[in-house]
């Protein structure tokens, strides 16, 4: 991985080894029912599946929070004030991002964290060159793992952590609150967290939104497996599993699942694994959240939720969250 140093664009590799990913991923294949962590769809690939996903009729995530980012940012930009250093945890496509930053007055850094290397070196390399008075920091990683943060060559008046997308209804509960943990570790005592949230709503918004027509999601889940083939060396027929997303009320979350269609064995970093015709594997969680059941989990986590956006048909958020 090349590594460079200049006064805009800095890298930092900590991005797992390939036999940190095999013990990561075959622990998830033995458990019960067995998963595969949801951070694997994000090859270059399956980033491109997902900038698809985000442009389909049925995924409203996107829009809506972009619509929310367009409408608020000035007022979130207030809310934060100025010579802000943000810490971006996943890169996406930047839209949000770049809306954040130009209404921002006089920010001084950007971190950004992804486990995609080639995509974040992409997406920090266009930032910089359209905001040259930012300094941007990339840094190839897993967010969910204690990462050392460079520190901006300006100081920075305060820390936010930026966590759009949803992403955090991809965690289970325990995780979550521990990823929103290490958010207020991040913003110290006068930082902050800003976090989008998608909002519990009618099932059949929700479901359509996992299981599109043109079929691009259940492609985006397959896809899993084709990385899963490269990084670990694995002869998993993506075909010979079909996808599914329902919506599971008791635990507040749509869940994207890979059902074996027959009886078969796969070999992947080294081991031999079988899976029965009607298999489960989980692949995704992504929790709903109404506002009230996110400032709970929050609180756990000793932050409290100090504003709100969201769209007129309440179906996501954008919260700021500070430490309580
Ligand atoms: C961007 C990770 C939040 O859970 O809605 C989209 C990922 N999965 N379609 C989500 C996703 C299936 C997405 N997140």
């Amino acid at each position: 991985m090349p590594s460079s140093q200049s006064a805009t664009l800095r890298v930092s590799d900590q991005q797992p080894t390939d036999s940190e990913v095999a013990d990561e991923v075959l622990g998830s294949l033995a458990e019960t029912p067995p998963r595969l962590p949801s951070k694997y769809f994000y090859d270059e690939h399956g980033s491109k599946l997902f900038d698809q996903i985000c442009e389909l009729p049925e995924y409203y995530l996107t829009r809506t929070e972009l619509a929310i980012m367009q409408a608020d940012a000035s007022q979130m930009a207030q809310h934060i004030g100025p010579r802000a250093a943000l810490v971006e945890f996943g890169s996406g496509s930047s839209l949000k991002t770049r809306l954040l930053l130009e209404a921002l007055e006089d920010p001084v850094a950007c971190v950004l964290i992804d486990i995609s290397a080639e995509h974040l070196f992409a997406v920090t390399e266009e930032l910089a060159s359209d905001f040259p008075h930012i300094e941007f920091i990339p840094v190839a990683g897993d967010f969910t793992q204690p990462l050392d943060l460079p520190e901006p060559s300006r100081p920075a008046r305060r820390r936010v952590v930026y966590f759009p997308g949803s992403t955090i209804g991809n965690f289970a509960r325990g995780d979550a609150a521990g990823l929103l943990n290490s958010m207020r570790r991040i913003a110290g005592a006068d930082g902050g967290a800003l976090v989008g949230v998608d909002r519990v709503k009618d099932t059949a918004v929700l479901e359509a939104a996992y299981n599109d027509a043109a079929g691009v999601t259940a492609q985006f889940n397959r896809n899993i497996l084709v990385h899963l083939n490269r990084v670990l060396n694995g002869d998993f027929n993506p075909e010979a599993f079909e996808h599914r997303a329902p919506w599971v009320s008791e635990a507040s979350r749509i869940e994207m699942h890979l059902v074996s269609k027959k009886d078969q064995c796969v070999n992947l970093a080294g081991e031999r694994l079988s899976f029965p015709k009607d298999q489960v594997v989980l692949t995704e969680f992504s929790h709903k959240y109404t506002v009230e059941a996110f400032a709970e989990l929050a609180a756990e986590s000793g932050l409290g939720v100090a504003r709100v956006w969201s769209d007129p048909a309440e179906y996501f958020s954008v919260l700021y969250l500070e430490p309580a």
